[in-house]
């Protein structure tokens, strides 16, 4: 850089040192970049293997056009490899396709969880209340980690320490509000006294799953639960309090499905857009008004009754292009998965959300993401968007499906496991 500084009259050859310096330093800073995301594989070997140019190009910018690359240094060399294999098929819907596929099997192999196991199981402790509702995720969640090979019992293996505590549980013993985040700060000020993880970073290599409404705030009897410990749950509005580095959007997945997924299905979808549901929050009640008498949209302000025959909510969900994803009394719901299982676009409609896995999975690659106030326009953004790109986000939705389900046992990238990534890349922030 300095070299260009002091460079008092741009000649061309100062232009091409300024331009080669430039690219440098972008070109190192990438390749540092990637170095320091796959630093967490300890993998010396990795570092010099094929695979890792391959990163250095998926994370690499457009150049333009004109550059000269020169007889230049490693890092150079590194970025102008040929293409190989064909990662256009992930690189639809992932940011950084590479760097997800290795670092996911680095978790697979590396990543363990200590599970505190104090507390009675048949209270609200260690153990799931079921696997069904609106809640299920929190149960899928508890269930398949004690399935899985990445509990260790040995807390100085461990790269995290779950708390296991289900508020869902607890709203099943009809404890109130108030008696959930007693009960949780006295849990946790237990595990202080008592083990000496805490401690070390305040809570910061801990985490705490709940999908129910209230969980995030059964947290708020402990400070440095908040602040420092990572919080997994279902409505991870950036107005209530959630942290988005820091914290994990869990799904909210109504299971089990009623109807198989859809997928490879665009011409029976031919309806525009559909929504159907109660007018619970400020949008719906706008969305409703706006558009109940619209005719290309199905836009109806009740809930489908079973009257009207079986399963009709979720069979329109297979007729449809796009499907009105408005916030309840929560910002999450669990039609966005529900759209995303029925092969239906979700169009959401919402500022504050933190979408579940955004910064793993692109999400304008399979769904339309709007503001409120877009609701105005809804009928004509719907109607812009081409049938070659409703296509191409249908094609990707049937892609991320996986990520959306929960299963027993847990199966590979399905929610349970992108949840677990989620948590293995922020335990690269804190090490004790
Ligand atoms: C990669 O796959 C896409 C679609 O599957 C195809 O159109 C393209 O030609 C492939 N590219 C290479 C280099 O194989
Ligand atoms: C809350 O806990 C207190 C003390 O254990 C108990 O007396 C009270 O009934 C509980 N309230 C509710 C609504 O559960
Ligand atoms: C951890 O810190 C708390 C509060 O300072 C203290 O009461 C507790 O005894 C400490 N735990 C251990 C194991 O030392
Ligand atoms: C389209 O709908 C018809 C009638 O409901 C059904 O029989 C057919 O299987 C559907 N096609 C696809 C590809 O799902
Ligand atoms: C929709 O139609 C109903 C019945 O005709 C009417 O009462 C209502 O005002 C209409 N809504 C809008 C937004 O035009
Ligand atoms: C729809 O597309 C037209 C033509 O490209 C553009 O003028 C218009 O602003 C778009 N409308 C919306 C709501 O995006």
């Amino acid at each position: 850089m300095s070299a260009a500084k002091f460079q008092q009259q741009p000649s061309s050859a100062a232009v091409c040192t300024l331009r080669r310096s430039l690219l440098t330093v972008a070109i190192v800073t990438l390749v540092s970049f990637t170095y320091l995301s796959l630093k967490s594989l300890h993998s010396p070997s990795l570092l010099s293997s094929p695979t890792t140019t391959s990163i250095a190009r998926s994370v690499q910018p457009s150049l333009p056009e004109d550059v000269d690359y020169g007889e230049g240094d490693s890092a150079e060399k590194s970025v102008v490899v040929e293409r190989e294999g064909n990662e256009s098929d992930e690189a639809d819907v992932y940011h950084l396709p590479k760097v997800f596929r290795l670092n996911y099997e680095e978790m697979l192999k590396r990543f363990k969880v200590y599970v505190y196991s104090d507390g009675d199981p048949k209270t609200y402790y260690q153990t799931p209340r079921k696997l069904t509702g609106k809640y299920a995720s929190e149960g899928y969640f508890f269930q398949n980690l004690r399935d899985s090979k990445f509990v260790t019992d040995d807390p100085d293996r461990a790269d995290l320490f779950f708390i296991p505590i289900s508020c869902h549980k607890m709203r099943g013993k009809g404890i109130s509000y108030e008696n959930m985040t007693v009960i949780v700060r006295d849990y946790v000020e237990g595990l202080m006294s008592k083990y000496p993880y805490w401690n070390r970073t305040l809570g910061a290599d801990h985490f705490f799953v709940t999908c129910h409404d209230v969980g995030v705030r059964a947290t708020e009897g402990l400070p440095n639960l908040i602040k420092n410990s990572i919080r997994v749950v279902c409505s991870p509005s950036y107005d209530v309090g959630f942290i988005p580095h820091k914290d994990v959007a869990l799904p909210q997945v109504l299971q089990p499905f009623a109807l198989p997924a859809g997928g490879n299905d665009i011409e029976n979808r031919t309806t525009l857009g559909f929504w159907a549901g109660h007018r619970n929050s400020k949008i719906r009640v706008i969305l409703a008004r706006v558009w109940e008498n619209e005719t290309e949209l199905d836009i109806s302000n009740n809930r489908i009754n079973r009257a009207t025959g079986h399963l009709v909510y979720q069979k329109r969900f297979y007729r449809t292009k796009f499907c009105i994803c408005p916030g309840g009394s929560q910002v999450n719901s669990a039609r966005i998965a529900d759209s995303i299982h029925y092969g239906c676009i979700p169009v959401i409609l919402s500022n504050y959300y933190d979408l579940p896995f955004n910064d793993i999975l692109n999400w304008h690659k399979f769904a339309v993401v709007l503001k409120e106030k877009d609701v105005y326009q809804l009928k004509q953004i719907l109607k812009n968007i081409t049938q070659e790109e409703f296509a191409r986000l249908h094609n990707n939705l049937v892609k991320v499906q996986k990520h959306f389900h929960w299963n027993s046992p847990a199966v590979s990238h399905d929610a349970f496991h992108m949840i677990m990534y989620e948590l293995w890349l922020r335990h690269h922030v804190v090490k004790y």
